[in-house]
């Protein structure tokens, strides 16, 4: 048998509680739309009674969007349920999620009750919640820290009274994942009404456990996950969706869940955007390097067969393969590769040149993207059937000093240099390659741009001049700014018939 593992998510509601993750509506609206399309099964909107704005925000995703359920929290009190029953009236699907504190620190020292208390109002909040919406969600908060007995006393209190979920919050992110799959499983084997509920996992991340109990959870029987995208979340974070939905479906482990997981890696881009705060590099699935193979060891192997180093195929989660970098480390295979893959196909010597332009390039860019790949193709390219070529340049300038460049070209086979000053450093270097060149030409127009961002970013430059009353276009990159420069001129300058 294949369960289907229902998947809760909390962005809106546990991960937009952070501080900084605040979003305005027309975003929730945005982030509600895109989880969705990503296929979540209930979407927690809000806490409705806690503002107006989270009031709102229940109200607003319930009319945008249409498949999921869609759930908002209150405490077991009944003017938080009337509040949220209002919220959730434009719902096609709406869930009540109600609940209360557990644990001795919540029994006693938050709530200052005591146990049987705490049941009958757990219990008088489902029955109350159940006379307005038939799905009703009941959180035993801070059941990471509580005693199994008694949470099972609870579980089978509330289903008694009309729960169809039962969420099981390690709220603290205390829990060991065969601490947290053994309360699962003990819950599974002794309440007597269990088979009437789900059990759902929610789990933060503050001893970095919270996939690893939440697997572990669903191993043990719990049939919904609470996760929010990227995990975010209050101190240390939720669950991250994408991480237990890569794991649940690269296991054969008898579940699966309804996520399209192409739509992960641009789902997660969206909440990094929108609340202001980018996963690291090596975070798991959606991370910059999650399949970047920089090594030529490794990214040979996977070129051989993918799954030589990857357990997930990058497309699977939305990626696709001109993210992975190459870097001085990259072998020849890899390059060529990746220059398939963009248009150009070089073999034996060509590749050979070309590999050693890309080390030249790698050791000073770092990473070498697919931009970096079309300029050194276009280089090679052009050297080839030059008449004039660069062969050196040094330019002396800087604040309080003329400056001055020294250009050498080699003109159909011969060397030949000549110094020029100028007022600024490309000036002198096109002041000196005028001093060389056979013609005379006028530069009419100079454009210099970025390729991406950075200050190790290759420069291109593109200009227009003019000799004989025609014009003449050429185009030059470098990381240096100057040889770009003077590049694009010399570019030119081989036009002219
Ligand atoms: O962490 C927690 O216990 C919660 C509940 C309110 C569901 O977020
Ligand atoms: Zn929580």
């Amino acid at each position: 048998m294949n369960d289907k593992v229902f998947v809760f998510d909390t962005t809106l509601r546990d991960g937009e509680q952070a501080p900084g993750n605040q979003l305005n509506m027309v975003e929730k609206i945005e982030v509600a739309k895109a989880l969705e399309l990503l296929g979540v099964d209930i979407i927690e909107a809000g806490f409705p009674i806690s503002s107006p704005g989270d009031f709102d925000s229940v109200v607003q995703i319930s009319k945008a969007v249409t498949n999921p359920v869609i759930c908002g929290l209150t405490r077991a009190i009944q003017q938080d349920i009337d509040v949220a029953v209002e919220a959730l009236q434009y719902a096609k699907r709406p869930r009540i999620h109600t609940g209360i504190g557990v644990s001795p620190y919540h029994v006693i020292s938050k709530l200052n009750s005591n146990y049987d208390e705490i049941i009958e109002r757990g219990v008088a909040a489902v029955k109350y919640a159940k006379k307005f919406v038939e799905d009703i969600e009941f959180y035993c908060e801070d059941a990471g820290r509580s005693d199994n007995e008694y949470l099972a006393r609870v579980v089978e209190a509330v289903i008694a009274a009309g729960a169809t979920v039962v969420n099981i919050p390690d709220t603290t992110g205390y829990c060991l994942p065969h601490e947290y799959g053994a309360k699962i499983k003990y819950l599974m084997e002794h309440v007597p009404n269990i088979h009437k509920a789900i059990l759902s996992t929610h789990c933060h991340n503050d001893l970095g456990m919270a996939t690893a109990n939440t697997m572990s959870g669903v191993i043990n029987g719990a049939r919904q996950i609470e996760v929010t995208i990227n995990g975010v979340g209050e101190r240390a974070g939720n669950t991250a969706l994408e991480e237990v939905v890569m794991a649940i479906k690269s296991h054969k482990l008898g579940v699966h869940t309804g996520i399209v997981t192409p739509q992960l890696l641009q789902t997660s881009r969206l909440i990094q955007r929108l609340m202001n705060s980018p996963v690291q590099a090596n975070k798991a699935i959606v991370g910059k390097n999650a399949f970047a193979h920089s090594s030529g060891i490794h990214q040979d192997g996977v070129l051989k067969n993918r799954e030589n180093y990857e357990i997930i195929d990058p497309k699977d989660v939305g990626v696709d393969e001109s993210s992975i970098v190459l870097t001085a480390r990259s072998g020849r295979a890899a390059l060529r590769h990746r220059l398939v893959l963009i248009g150009y196909s070089i073999d034996g010597e060509e590749l050979d040149k070309t590999y050693q332009e890309f080390l030249r390039l790698a050791d000073i860019k770092k990473e070498v993207n697919d931009s970096d790949l079309h300029v050194l193709m276009r280089k090679e390219k052009h050297e080839e059937k030059r008449a004039i070529k660069l062969e050196s340049l040094q330019v002396v300038c800087g604040k309080s000093m003329i400056p001055s460049a020294t250009v050498s070209l080699r003109i159909n086979g011969e060397v030949k240099s000549e110094t020029a000053m100028g007022d600024g450093p490309v000036d002198a270097s096109y002041n000196a390659v005028k001093k060389l060149i056979p013609h005379t030409v006028r530069l009419q127009e100079f454009v210099i741009q970025g390729f991406n961002n950075g200050s190790d970013d290759f420069g291109k430059v593109n200009v227009q001049i003019s000799c004989n009353n025609s014009v003449y276009y050429g185009f030059g990159a470098d990381t240096d700014i100057v040889t770009a420069s003077v590049e694009a001129l010399i570019d030119a300058v081989n036009t002219i018939g």
